[in-house]
């Protein structure tokens, strides 16, 4: 019989060894109890539930052309970037997409990368070397906060949407190099960025703004360019953005938005761009093709936002505590982690698909139900989700009105 080697005996002559990965155990317990256990789902190929959990918000991943396009760069690129961008990995369809997004979006150049979550560890790491202050909003997507980790500058965390916090913390640093890092549209409940101010304030100070505008290209600005289009801020000289090309592009990767000279000393010095394989020939085809359909169609980001409301008010109408949507996120708030992976459950049950928020992902330890909009979504689909959401919400779950605001309380926790 074979013994488990953490429990054999000494005295048997054997050395006794100890469980190197027992404290997984400890953690897997914590989470178990904490009702903050995470699970894949894999989703069906066909028709499944109505999705308001992804991020699909143009409905462009599963359109006739931008799948063509995923297909004929394959067949005539290969499966594979086969490299880093640096070495093998550039193909024209890069320098296309790159070409076309900066254009776009209103920025001198662009950077395509692997996902939106190595764009920002490119961004941050490579703006924010040491001596730079980094100024980061509580309640930043991982993605930058892991870059704020990662960079060599030292990071101030300031309360959520405070441009007064950066004021404070920029005037502290004196007049050293700083950069200034939030996103556009937050992810947990999809309210917006102070943007214009937080640029007057970096202005005041000589510092560099970072925005993540993941949630904003296709759903914000004139036909879906973008936050910082819509404030004004695209193409300004101490302006820099990120974005991903899979939420309303409908692909998978990421890019930099910025000044030719932020650019290429990205190109130069951001680790997460230089030692990681460039984006698949599919992908980088796909969000080309979904770029020119978004640059065709100048209605589809609108669509997306008049949904989003239609849901929030719908929801808010029944009593449910949600934030007031800037972009397609709807978050509702739920009255425990437990509570909420049961509501999105029993919403699953009944043929609806929502994500699911809870700690760490949330900065301020409030679980919620996110719903995301579609610019496909039909007025039928959005009364059947609300319906449904009703339906099926845990004791609890209605909310005043104060709740709705506690929604987007201002915290200074950073998110794990
Ligand atoms: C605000 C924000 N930034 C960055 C990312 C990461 O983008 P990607 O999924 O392309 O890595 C996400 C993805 O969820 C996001 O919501």
């Amino acid at each position: 019989m074979t013994q488990d080697p953490f429990t054999r005996d000494p005295s048997a002559g054997e050395p006794s060894a100890r469980d190197p990965f027992d404290w997984i155990e400890h953690e897997a317990r914590r989470r178990r109890d904490a009702g903050l256990v995470r699970t894949l789902r894999p989703r069906t190929a066909g028709t499944g539930p109505l999705d308001l959990a992804g991020n699909d918000y143009l409905g462009l991943s599963r359109h006739p052309a931008v799948m063509e396009a995923a297909a004929g760069a394959a067949r005539r690129w290969g499966a594979g970037a086969t490299g880093s961008r640096l070495v093998t990995g550039s193909t024209a369809l890069h320098a296309e997409l790159e070409r076309e997004l900066a254009a776009f979006c209103g920025f001198e150049s662009a950077l395509v990368l692997s996902s939106g979550y190595a764009a920002n560890l490119a961004a941050v790491t490579a703006l924010a070397p040491r001596e730079t202050l980094l100024v980061s909003d509580a309640a930043n997507h991982a993605s930058i906060v892991d870059g704020c980790r990662l960079a060599r500058g030292r990071t101030e965390v300031v309360p959520h949407r405070d441009p007064g916090a950066v004021r404070a913390a920029l005037a502290g640093h004196g007049a050293g190099r700083a950069l200034v890092v939030s996103d556009a549209v937050f992810s947990v409940d999809g309210d917006a960025a102070p943007l214009s101010e937080l640029a007057g304030v970096c202005r005041a100070h000589g510092a560099a703004l970072l925005v993540d505008d993941a949630h904003g290209l296709g759903v914000l600005g004139a036909g879906g360019r973008g936050a910082l289009h819509a404030a004004g801020l695209a193409g300004a000289p101490d302006v820099v953005a990120t974005v991903t090309l899979s939420k309303a592009l409908g692909s998978q990767g990421g890019a930099v938005l910025g000044p030719a000279r932020v650019i290429d000393h990205l190109v130069n010095t951001a680790r997460s761009f230089v030692f990681d394989t460039g984006l698949a020939p599919a992908a980088t085809g796909a969000a080309l093709a979904a770029l020119r359909l978004l640059r065709e169609r100048p209605g589809l980001a609108e669509r997306v936002r008049t949904a989003a409301l239609a849901l929030y008010g719908g929801l808010t109408e029944r009593g449910y505590a949600a934030c007031r949507p800037d972009a397609a996120v709807v978050s509702v708030r739920a009255p425990s982690p437990t509570a909420a992976v049961e509501w999105a459950a029993r919403c699953r049950a009944e043929g609806l698909a929502v994500g699911c928020f809870r700690p760490p992902s949330v900065p301020d330890g409030v679980s919620r139900l996110r719903l995301t909009a579609r610019a496909d979504l039909t007025e039928r689909q959005i009364a059947r989700a609300v319906a449904t959401v009703d339906a099926t919400a845990p004791g609890g779950a209605r909310g005043t009105a104060a709740a709705a605001g506690a929604v987007s309380a201002r915290t200074a926790v950073v998110p794990g």
